[in-house]
């Protein structure tokens, strides 16, 4: 059998290599980063140990014979098994933090994120944001980086996959937010019945059961509880549409994802009077509902 074919042993040439080789095999993006540049980077610093901090200097140190076949069966991975470089490693970035993750939950990318670097201003005077609830926490990214916006706030973050939440609790570990971030086994509100929140956030699943098996091939490493909710994508989004208002404190506001299901939820619900958010890094398919 042929040697696998090496990168350059400087980092830099060896990024622009694999990036070279990630854009020729056409892949899908969208796990945390849009292009293959960006992923080139992750995975060489990752088979190097190089810390994002490290760059721009590290653009110039010399790679090992190891970490060179390393980064190659990386690159052979993420191109013959499509799997999204997060996984590949265990790491990504969200709203400025990073986050551990693996196949147990979906890789960080919503553009809440964008929300929460701004602190959901001008919908809400983030002084009064006491309370916060992420239903389908996922990797635990919404709720750590809410409290880490909102210092004043306790989070309840809830989800019903038992392995999201150990992913999650790892992750509220490595930020040391045990105390204000309280994990939760819960279907939609059922483990939080009886409380009240100044927001809500939530990205929950929202594509068609029959939509999921034609999404690109990264998407069927992801857990299927983090993107289908039934035939009409909006099962999730339903139940909490149906309860929202008890949960929330006057003033109150309610922040979900659904994503191309846009068109969906306002056709099934036309008299709320949904607010469509906008982003200046992209995405979109978010709403927002105030109490009044
Ligand atoms: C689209 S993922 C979002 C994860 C994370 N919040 C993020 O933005 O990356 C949806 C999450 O909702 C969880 N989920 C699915 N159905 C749920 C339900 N009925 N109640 C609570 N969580 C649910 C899934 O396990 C998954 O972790």
């Amino acid at each position: 059998m042929a040697a696998p074919l090496l990168p350059p042993v400087e980092t830099g040439p060896a990024i622009a290599w694999a990036a070279a080789r990630l854009r020729r095999a056409a892949l899908s993006y969208g796990h945390g980063t849009d292009n293959p540049q960006d992923e080139a980077a992750a995975l060489v610093f990752h088979a190097a140990g190089w810390a994002h901090a490290d760059a721009p200097a590290a653009y110039q140190w010399l790679l090992s014979d190891a970490v060179r076949e390393r980064i190659a069966a990386l690159l052979a991975r993420r191109i013959k098994e499509r799997i999204p470089s997060a996984y590949l490693t265990g790491v990504t970035w969200f709203a400025g933090h990073e986050m551990k993750v693996d196949p147990r939950v979906l890789v960080p990318r919503s553009p809440i994120a964008e929300l929460i670097e701004t602190e959901f201003r001008p919908f809400i005077d983030p002084s009064r944001v006491h309370r916060i609830l992420d239903i389908g926490t996922g990797s635990g990214c919404i709720a750590i980086a809410c409290a880490h916006a909102f210092p004043q706030a306790v989070v309840d973050a809830v989800d019903i996959s038992p392995a999201a939440l150990e992913v999650a609790a790892a992750n509220v570990a490595a930020h040391g937010l045990e105390t204000r971030v309280s994990l939760q086994r819960s279907d939609v509100f059922s483990g939080v019945i009886g409380r009240q929140y100044d927001m809500i956030v939530s990205n929950p699943p929202y594509v068609p059961i029959a939509d999921v098996e034609a999404l690109p091939p990264e998407y069927a490493h992801e857990p299927a509880l983090g993107l289908a909710s039934g035939a009409d994508g909006l099962n999730a989004v339903r139940a909490i549409l149906a309860d929202w208002r008890q949960y929330l404190t006057p003033g109150g506001i309610l922040v979900v994802e659904v994503g191309d299901s846009a068109a969906a939820v306002e056709h099934t619900w036309p008299q709320l009077p949904f607010i469509w958010l906008e982003f200046e890094r992209g995405g979109g398919g978010v709403f927002l509902l105030t109490m009044e």
